[in-house]
């Protein structure tokens, strides 16, 4: 899918028919194995949920959850990765994730590397293996991969030594598997059930990995109504996220929602003419106190971050009594412990 075709211009507000949320017809459920997963069905890399079965997942939420501590007390702490080495290599600029796997791998014991080094496949070809190889000769277990191309993390994955594993940590508007386990997670916590609930995905859907992932692993889980909303410009393609209502305005797609899931206007993927109006933006598509009032009294409030404030979302509700966005950092770093934990325990030692 390409991001560069030209953006579509306003539509008037438009419903449209969604596929069923059918479990048996998510690609979840398909027969062939996920090349992420290890021929023992253990997992080995992890660069999108789209294909992760739906028991891989709660295992890991379920692992996840083990992990989380109230704040105040002490952080988990455990040697499960001593002597394991991981590499954050990160291209695009990140605090947030970065800070989150390695805190994650260093609270399991591992020792990690952090390197800003260039991964482009374009670009520089052969050489990106190369960095890889070289990381590989240095007893790198896990690389930690951020990038704004598509197919690094893949091209990695494909090439690496049978013993060490992938982790997507963002790639381009494709997929952010962590978040997405962060985000269900998050939401995991506070309403359980996830046939019941009706969760709402808002702003730029269009250019958002962070979108890609919620709905599959919301799908995978079992969520009983997705919708997407989002301006006309910054709706994805018919072919993707077809089992979501679309909807354009806010006053529709809030409705009763019981999740709703802002996303960043992702600036750095939008060509000069396509930036909204800032002020514009939040008049119309901004979560103010009197949106927020369309759900349901007890939704909840997410957000990836970082926020852009009166842009997206008004402070009020970002820091509000419905605001889980805090919970959501605090699950960042118990749902990379799960996955770190789940790729090296399945290479047969260290098992717990
Ligand atoms: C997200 C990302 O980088 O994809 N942020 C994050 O991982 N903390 C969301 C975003 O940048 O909008």
């Amino acid at each position: 899918m390409s991001v560069d075709t030209p953006l579509r211009p306003s539509l008037p507000e438009q419903t449209s028919t969604p596929a069923p949320l059918d479990p048996q017809a998510a690609p979840n459920t398909q027969v062939a194995p996920d090349p992420q997963l290890r021929p023992d069905g253990t997992l080995r890399h992890l660069l999108t949920l789209e294909t992760l079965p739906r028991a891989v997942i709660e295992r890991l939420l379920d692992r996840a959850q083990s992990y989380v501590r109230p704040l105040g007390e002490p952080p988990p702490a455990s040697a499960e990765l001593a002597g394991r080495t991981v590499a954050n290599l990160f291209t695009e600029p990140s605090t947030r994730t970065r800070v989150s796997f390695e805190l994650a791998a260093k609270r399991l014991g591992a020792q990690v590397v952090n390197l800003e080094v260039q991964l482009s496949s374009r670009v520089k070809g052969e050489s990106m293996l190369d960095t890889i190889y070289t990381l590989e000769a240095l007893y790198v277990d896990v690389f930690v991969i951020r990038d704004a191309e598509a197919g690094v993390p893949g091209l990695v994955a494909e090439n690496v030594r049978p013993h060490v594993s992938v982790l997507s940590a963002g790639e381009a508007h494709v997929a952010h598997p962590t978040q997405g386990l962060l985000d269900a997670l998050t939401v995991r916590q506070r309403k359980p059930r996830f046939d019941s609930l009706a969760i709402a995905i808002v702003g730029d859907v269009r250019h958002s990995r962070v979108a890609r992932s919620a709905y599959h692993v919301f799908r995978a889980l079992g969520a009983g109504e997705v919708r997407i909303v989002a301006p006309p410009a910054y709706m994805p393609e018919a072919t993707e996220f077809t089992a979501c209502v679309r909807h354009t305005t806010l006053s529709k797609g809030l409705k009763d929602v019981d999740v709703i899931m802002m996303l960043r206007i992702q600036k750095e993927r939008m060509s000069q003419a396509s930036l909204p109006d800032a002020d514009r933006y939040f008049a119309k598509y901004g979560l103010t106190p009197e949106r927020l009032a369309l759900a349901k009294p007890d939704a909840i409030v997410m957000h990836p971050q970082p926020m852009n404030r009166g842009i997206e979302i008004a402070s009020d509700v970002a820091d509000g009594p419905q605001s889980a966005i805090r919970d959501q950092v605090r699950n960042g770093v118990a749902v990379r412990m799960a996955v770190l934990s789940a790729v090296c325990a399945g290479r047969g030692t260290n098992l717990k």
